[in-house]
């Protein structure tokens, strides 16, 4: 690639196909990174780019998160993670990346008073709980109830008060629909919301409080759920953003968008890997607690088994959402006088996998599923609810590139490209 000056010619990529060379413009973002802009080449060249995975495909420019993945960064609008994590309530950093800035006192409180208002679900909507399989995986349910939710908020999409409006239902209204949908599941009465807690208490109020008697949520779960939501809350292009982006470029409504991307998320290469380690960790823990057989089957290629919760696409150095959250744990564990073997044999894990050749090569370090299922536990959260955690979680950042991508007069219906390497053209003839 020829690199100019900002003073000479704009700056181009040379390809060169077919004898043929062709510049493709050059740009850069705010932290340098590079962009080629391959819009025109297909008409240029007749030429498609060929990267599946998208591992090199930028799909958007986009002003909400930033990662380094080699250094360990990640910001939020700006702000190092571990400025946000720890240091705020969710619902504050929920609001900057939804509306770009931090909240002042003011816009605080009436986020807050509009979260917990449109945290109720609809009367009607709750009958929907009665008619889900026993067996549901929660994830199904929260998909399922968050695209019904267009059927009773119907709104008008080119008014942007009625968009925010369904933005705070969603974010008020998530947590709601994951509690009830644990309640139903283990046969007890629903726990409405209530005004005097924050996001994370009253979720935790919802999922373990019963009319038979008062609930105190203990202050050290209600802070590390506000560190962990915080921590899941953005990731950029990842499977299930990417996913809601796709949906929404159709200009599907809010709902639809947001439950294709809840749907993404379950899937146990994304969302669904903190269940993953669990039940990782507990075959380990049945098989006796021999982890070195399992280290070895994953290095072994004739084997599938990998060792869930090491390795990430973008964090090819440490994954500092896991750095922030073992910390949190530890807290955790020791206030709460936790003995966990099922920890034992994830520290151990965790140890032999980090000085192993095959892991260091490959850049395989512990990622955030590793600490989260194990935290999840600790805090009493049974693990079909660990991806529904991760959703409640990811809901700002879903909302926040939803905006953003509508607002982008560079969006168009997003349509990928193949290259055809199916039988060339076949006659049917009738007998
Ligand atoms: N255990 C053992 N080997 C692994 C693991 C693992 N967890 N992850 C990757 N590898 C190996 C691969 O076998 C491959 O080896 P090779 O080069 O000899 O063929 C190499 O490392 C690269 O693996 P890829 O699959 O190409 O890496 P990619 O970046 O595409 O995948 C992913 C990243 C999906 C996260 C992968 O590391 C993985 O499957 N991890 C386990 C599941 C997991 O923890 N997912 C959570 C991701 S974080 C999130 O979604 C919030």
């Amino acid at each position: 690639m020829a690199r100019k000056k900002k003073t000479e010619k704009p700056e181009v990529a040379k390809l060169i196909l077919h004898g043929k060379e062709y510049d493709l413009p050059v740009f850069t973002g705010t932290e340098n990174e590079i962009g080629i802009d391959i819009g025109r080449l297909r008409d240029m060249t007749g030429a498609i780019t060929y990267d599946p995975g998208y591992m090199n495909t930028g799909s958007c420019k986009s002003a909400i998160t930033y990662i380094d993945g080699d250094k360990g960064i990640l910001r939020y609008r700006g702000y190092p993670i571990e400025d946000l994590a720890g240091k705020m309530r969710f619902s504050a950093a929920a609001y900057l990346l939804i509306y770009g800035h931090l909240p002042n006192e003011e816009e605080f409180l009436e986020w807050r008073r509009a979260l917990t208002r449109h945290s109720f679900i609809h009367e009607s909507q709750i009958n929907f709980f009665d008619h889900f399989h026993p067996m549901a995986h929660p994830m199904n349910i929260l998909g399922s109830m968050v695209s019904s939710m267009s059927s009773f908020y119907p709104y008008d999409a080119e008014d942007p008060n009625h968009i925010d409006l369904n933005i705070k239902r969603l974010v008020g209204q998530v947590k709601t629909i994951a509690a009830f949908s644990y309640k139903k599941s283990i046969g007890e009465p629903f726990i409405y919301p209530r005004t005097d807690h924050s996001y994370a208490a009253n979720f935790l109020r919802m999922m373990f409080a019963t009319p038979a008697e008062e609930y105190e949520v203990p202050k050290v779960m209600e802070d590390a759920l506000d560190v962990l939501l915080i921590l899941h809350m953005d990731h950029e292009q990842n499977c299930s953003t990417s996913t809601v982006r796709m949906v929404g470029s159709s200009q599907a409504n809010i709902y639809a968008s947001i439950s294709s991307g809840i749907n993404a998320l379950w899937g146990k290469l994304h969302g669904g890997a903190n269940e993953a380690v669990l039940n990782m960790l507990a075959q380990i823990h049945a098989d006796g607690g021999n982890y070195k057989k399992y280290v070895e089957m994953a290095k072994d290629k004739k084997s599938k088994f990998r060792l869930m919760g090491f390795g990430h696409r973008v964090y090819k150095n440490f994954d500092p959402r896991a750095t922030l959250l073992r910390s949190v744990l530890d807290r955790v564990l020791t206030e709460m006088g936790i003995h966990d073997p099922l920890l034992d044999i994830a520290k151990n894990l965790e140890q032999v996998a980090l000085k192993d050749e095959f892991f260091i090569e490959r850049k395989l370090y512990p990622n955030i599923d590793f600490y989260s299922g194990i935290l999840y536990r600790a805090l009493g959260i049974p693990k079909e609810m660990f991806t529904v955690l991760f959703a409640i979680g990811r809901m700002p950042g879903w909302i926040a590139h939803w905006l953003e991508m509508r607002a982008d007069p560079d969006t168009k219906i997003q349509r990928p490209r193949q290259i055809y390497i199916g039988p060339t053209i076949r006659r049917y003839s009738p007998a």
